[in-house]
């Protein structure tokens, strides 16, 4: 599938925002895309090479990066930026966690962190291990391990050339607020890492996302040019509840309030740093009006699209569905079809892909 495809949804008043902006051309056929959310996490445990390569066979368009980094500076592919929900960290390092009890990754050198083992999601209950989703792999079975950001470029790039596609990067620079805190900027080595790998304009297979919205507005106005980059962006957006963010104000690291990232008001100047907007799926529907078997879309889409910005909402997974539909199926219909979204986040992506075969929107 084309890359730029991709970024092509929007109505024609995206198109010719686009072009004022100066950016990449966008292709015009009105395919929509599926991205593996931490590769196809449904089947093997998140983020392995493992559920990067069994995505990848599944047809998707991209697969997902979430970066953290270590205590000697290698970008590692985790979702988190502490290590014991995803590890056997605890048992190996038990003397390792910090005051709030999290063994974070900026602790631990690479070697360290590839002696885990990486396994299921888990929660500890009552001093138990408890899986997020207990239908899925189980827990510590076979042996998974952590690699480095440019392992999975490497291992990305060798499938597209044994299998002759263009399969493309999702990269989510996690929590940079807090690397800063710690005195790395994760944002500057991500970048070096893709220019490495050949990833430099808004024609390489790559979108760069984050939730730190005024990282990415560094990210775009001072990095990219002082590194002779400009990559396709995406803001992320979720829930003040989810603590997902912090920002200096007057020296302090307050939270961000994401209620700014929703408000048509503030789109256009979103437009200037961002080529498109990653929601939780939630976020495209009047919640207040919709139930079970009756689903009503908001403006969200429509809002961004009039702007420029393609809108990829995250997680389908069919494991966790909301209380308003009855199969993943609707779900996929509601985002896909009736928001009108350009792709999707989903933890399923062969379900993804169906889904918009069925509807002759995907290869
Ligand atoms: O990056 C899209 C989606 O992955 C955001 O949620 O928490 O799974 O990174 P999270
Ligand atoms: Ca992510």
């Amino acid at each position: 599938m084309s890359l730029a495809r991709n970024f092509a949804g929007a109505a024609l008043a995206a198109l010719m925002a686009v072009a004022a902006m100066g950016g990449a051309a966008m292709a015009q056929d009105g395919d929509k895309i599926v991205v593996a959310h931490r590769g196809a996490s449904g089947y093997l445990p998140e983020h392995t090479l493992e559920s990067k390569a069994l995505a990848y066979m599944m047809g998707v368009d991209y697969l997902e990066q979430d970066l953290a980094m270590t205590k000697d500076d290698q970008l590692v592919v985790i979702h988190d930026h502490y290590l014991d929900r995803v590890t056997d960290v605890a048992d190996k390092f038990p003397d390792r966690a910090r005051a709030d009890g999290r063994y974070y990754v900026i602790d631990f050198t690479l070697d360290e962190i590839k002696s885990l083992h990486f396994t299921e999601g888990f929660n500890l209950v009552d001093g138990q291990r408890e899986q997020v989703y207990p239908e899925r792999f189980p827990m510590f079975k076979s042996d998974f391990r952590i690699h480095t950001f440019a392992e999975e470029i490497e291992f990305i790039q060798g499938l597209n050339k044994t299998r002759g596609k263009d399969i493309g990067l999702y990269v989510e620079t996690k929590a940079p607020w807090f690397h800063k805190q710690e005195g790395k900027d994760i944002s500057k080595a991500t970048l070096e890492v893709l220019r490495q790998y050949g990833y430099t304009s808004k024609d390489s297979n790559v979108i760069f996302q984050t939730f730190d919205y005024p990282d990415l507005k560094y990210v775009k106005t001072e990095l990219m040019p002082k590194l002779g980059m400009e990559l396709k962006t995406v803001i992320l957006i979720t829930g003040n509840d989810s603590k997902e963010t912090y920002e200096l104000v007057d020296g302090q690291w307050q939270p961000y309030d994401f209620n700014y990232l929703l408000d048509p008001a503030h789109f256009a100047e979103i437009a200037q740093y961002a080529d498109g907007m990653s929601p939780a799926y939630k976020m495209l529907f009047d919640l207040e009006h919709t139930k079970l078997g009756h689903i009503v879309v908001n403006d969200l889409v429509k809002e961004a699209h009039a702007h420029g910005m393609v809108v990829h909402p995250y997680t389908i997974r069919k494991d966790a569905l909301p209380e308003y539909v009855h199969n993943v199926d609707e779900l996929y219909q509601a985002v896909l079809i009736d928001a009108d979204a350009d792709g999707v986040f989903t933890d399923f992506p062969d379900l993804g892909v169906g889904f918009l075969q069925k509807q002759q929107l995907h290869q």
